[in-house]
């Protein structure tokens, strides 16, 4: 597979020979078109004081995130069900009724499954589609599929309820400083906001590279075969996602994420570093700077996961997910009664930061 690092190696490779021999046109190569793509190495942060701190940790509600964005989407909602289709509206509805100008795309297709043709639909919600670059937040909102037994059904809280519902609650706590991004009367932002939520990241028997990960696979795919900005010969719109943040099995009690990846460790240490700050001021609930949630450990190992299309084609990816996994992972018991609400709640807080910084709004 010809991947996304392989051309920009090509093309700085280029670069390098065309600034070489002709010095004085560096300026003129540079501000062209094919350097933007490594825009996204050199990003920095613009890093909120504490009273920036304050409004954000006051303008995020879990007890609304719980009621209007959670509840209706602890259902079971494998591909193809009636759940899943009524989790799809759900998202579709909570990001609409927004002011920020949400462009919601549905990239529904078929696909082989140990069950037949199934149908999937991946939900893409984007703010200045035609931004060059975008920071992606995504989730799954599928369900695994598991027969149901003593009458309960596996609903899939923290897998991927919860992330999901955090994402709505980012986009609704931050509606107006996002509302900014879209504002006409300023110049078309560069750097943008994204949101995907995946359909069909479970296997519906045993997870392999076929059954698995379906609609990160098809996305993975498409981008990377649709020109980006729109008209553009050589770029697509894997190029244009500076960093791919997955959330998953969050929600459980005394979450650990590791640190995953070597080219997004500035990014995980800004969250640990946020982490540290909000609690410092007292804004995290049930918080212990002993325990904090960003951990000092790499973690090497491969975690199948909705990133991995992404990963191999060369998007810098920064990976949400606690090691070890929630102990009501793929059981019965991953449910509401088994969240934290604190946890999430602190979580909500400190991603929300991070985006806000990350976009400099
Ligand atoms: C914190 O940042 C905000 C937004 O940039 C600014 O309006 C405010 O004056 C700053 N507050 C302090 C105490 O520096
Ligand atoms: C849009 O941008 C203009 C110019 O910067 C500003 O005057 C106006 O208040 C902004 N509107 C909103 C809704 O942010
Ligand atoms: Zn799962």
């Amino acid at each position: 597979m010809a991947g996304v690092s392989d051309r920009q190696v090509v093309g700085t490779l280029h670069l390098l020979l065309l600034v070489a021999a002709l010095p004085l046109a560096a300026r003129e190569i540079s501000g062209g078109v094919s350097t933007w793509t490594d825009e996204k190495n050199h990003h920095q942060p613009a890093i909120l004081n504490s009273s920036s701190l304050q409004r954000v940790a006051e303008g995020t509600s879990i007890a609304e995130m719980w009621q209007n964005d959670l509840r209706p989407l602890l259902i079971e909602r494998y591909p193809g069900s009636p759940g899943s289709f009524a989790a799809r509206q759900h998202i579709m509805q909570r990001i609409q009724r927004l002011k920020a100008a949400w462009v919601l795309e549905v990239d529904t297709f078929l696909s082989q499954t140990p069950f037949g043709y199934r149908s999937f639909s991946n939900i893409i919600s984007t703010l200045n589609p035609t931004a060059k670059r975008h920071l992606v937040l995504a989730c799954h909102y599928d369900s695994k599929y598991f027969h149901q037994w003593d009458n309960r059904v596996f609903v899939g809280a923290t897998d991927s309820a919860v992330p999901c519902a955090m994402m709505l609650e980012l986009a609704r706590a931050l509606d107006q400083q996002l509302l900014s991004l879209t504002n006409v009367s300023d110049s078309r932002p560069d750097l943008s906001l994204q949101l995907i939520f995946f359909d069909g990241e479970e296997a519906f028997l045993h997870w392999s590279s076929e059954d698995s990960l379906y609609g990160s696979r098809h996305l993975a795919a498409k981008m990377a075969s649709t020109p980006h900005p729109p008209g553009a010969t050589n770029t697509n719109q894997l190029h244009g996602m500076d960093l791919f943040v997955l959330l998953d099995l969050i929600g459980a009690p005394n979450p650990a994420f590791p640190n995953y990846f070597l080219n997004s460790a500035r990014w995980f240490y800004r969250l640990q570093e946020i982490e540290r700050e909000l609690h410092g001021l007292g804004l995290l609930k049930d918080h212990s700077s002993q325990r904090q949630y960003f951990q000092n450990y790499g973690y090497r190992g491969a975690i199948q996961d909705d990133h991995i299309p992404f990963l191999r084609r060369g998007v810098p990816v920064l990976y949400l997910m606690p090691f070890p996994f929630p102990e009501v992972w793929h059981t019965m018991d991953d449910n509401e009664e088994n969240l934290d609400e604190s946890a999430i709640d602190n979580l909500n807080k400190i991603i929300q930061v991070f985006v806000l910084e990350y976009l400099h709004l």
